[in-house]
């Protein structure tokens, strides 16, 4: 199989490089970039295995421009796109339909476009494609996955906080408000060049931003967690932190379970609906980031006090949440093995 990335020197798109570069059903990968077009990759990017050399020799070893991208003929079978929001839609014009897309911006993660609108600012860039377009959480919506031909990677908080929330949710075990706050590294905020992102300004330092409604991954949460739960009531508050970390994610949500709930039964649902699900751990002790630090797996752990419950979620935001669940899409939508590819102890 033929894959390109676009915008394949920033970090999702570079992790993208090194997990195709050992999957076993690609053999050719066109790295796309706008800023790097020409120059050669393993000089860019030093840590790309060398043996992998073969798989991007199509160019000699460099990135592509997209306007080279897109003189080659057949198209690739799968592509990629890194880029920031609304540049995604934009870029991939004239792809559409003529290939598998896996989009890992927001472009088309919010189908409903007051919410686009109330978190982005703008209407949906391509709103004729949206009701076509299938929300990539692997483990909820594989059957869709599976037949779709433009796939919107979710969000990496989305990612950690509803593969924990989701099972209970849609057992109607959900009776209260939902309370959810996230750690982040700061990669999540992409390469940017930015005063905030800079080392002096977080290291030895950590704090929360966007608190409640305020993130952009509010509304894709609740939009998601209302519509895939088959619940439209559901009151998420979703309160993100910075933390002085590269890449990891750890997520705490909490609620009051619903009247009739019992501690067996939550046991039950979670192992049902993961059992055959080969990247979510059930966790028996509180998950750490360094546990799925370069996997694609996420973990969790619960905790029950009362009526109350705690949902601890870990993942690596560059790989389940973003790259990694992007080539796990791939790998369903193709129907390969889900782990072609991901096969990963992470890092120690
Ligand atoms: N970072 C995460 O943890 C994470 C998690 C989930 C989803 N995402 C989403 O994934 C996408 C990529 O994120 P990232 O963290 O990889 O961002 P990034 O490090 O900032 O990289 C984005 C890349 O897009 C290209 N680009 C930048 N501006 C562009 C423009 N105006 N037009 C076209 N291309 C442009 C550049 O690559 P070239 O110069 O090589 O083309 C740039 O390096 C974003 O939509 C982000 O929200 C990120």
């Amino acid at each position: 199989m033929k894959a390109a990335v676009i915008g394949s020197t920033g970090y999702t798109g570079q992790v993208l490089l090194r997990l195709l570069s050992h999957h076993p059903n690609i053999d050719t990968i066109y790295p796309v970039s706008r800023s790097k077009a020409g120059t050669s990759l393993f000089e860019e990017d030093p840590g790309l295995d060398p043996s992998a050399a073969g798989k991007f020799s199509a160019r000699r070893g460099t990135y592509i421009s997209m306007e080279d991208f897109r003189s080659i003929s057949p198209p690739a079978d799968v592509v990629f796109a890194a880029l920031p929001h609304l540049k995604s839609a934009e870029t991939l014009e004239g792809l559409f339909r003529n290939t598998v897309i896996i989009d890992l911006s927001a472009d088309f993660r919010i189908p409903d476009h007051r919410i686009f609108q109330s978190a982005y600012g703008v209407q949906p860039p391509r709103p004729d494609l949206l009701e076509s377009a299938v929300y990539g959480l692997s483990e909820i919506n594989r059957e869709q996955i599976a037949g779709a031909d433009l796939i919107a990677n979710p969000g990496c908080y989305p990612t950690a906080t509803m593969l924990p929330l989701l099972p209970l949710a849609r057992e109607g075990l959900v009776g209260s408000d939902v309370i959810i706050n996230a750690m982040s590294g700061i990669s999540g905020a992409g390469k940017k060049e930015r005063e905030n992102l800079l080392y002096t300004s977080r290291t030895e330092n950590a704090a929360a931003y966007a608190p409640g409604r305020s993130h952009r991954h509010w509304q894709e949460i609740d939009f998601h967690l209302n519509r895939l739960s088959g619940n439209t009531r559901l009151n998420c508050y979703f309160t993100p932190h910075m933390i002085p970390m590269h890449h990891g994610m750890a997520v705490t949500t909490s609620f009051t379970l619903a009247p009739g709930w019992e501690a067996g039964r939550i046991s039950e649902i979670y192992h049902g609906r993961y059992e055959r699900s080969p990247f979510v751990r059930l966790s028996t002790k509180i998950p750490e980031t360094k546990d799925v630090r370069g996997t694609n797996r996420c973990h969790i752990h619960w905790h029950v006090e009362g009526d109350r419950i705690f949902l601890m979620s870990v993942i690596d935001n560059l790989y389940k949440g973003a790259s990694g669940q992007a080539v796990q899409n791939m790998n369903i939508r193709f129907g390969l093995d889900e782990h072609a590819g991901l096969n990963l102890n992470g890092e120690v």
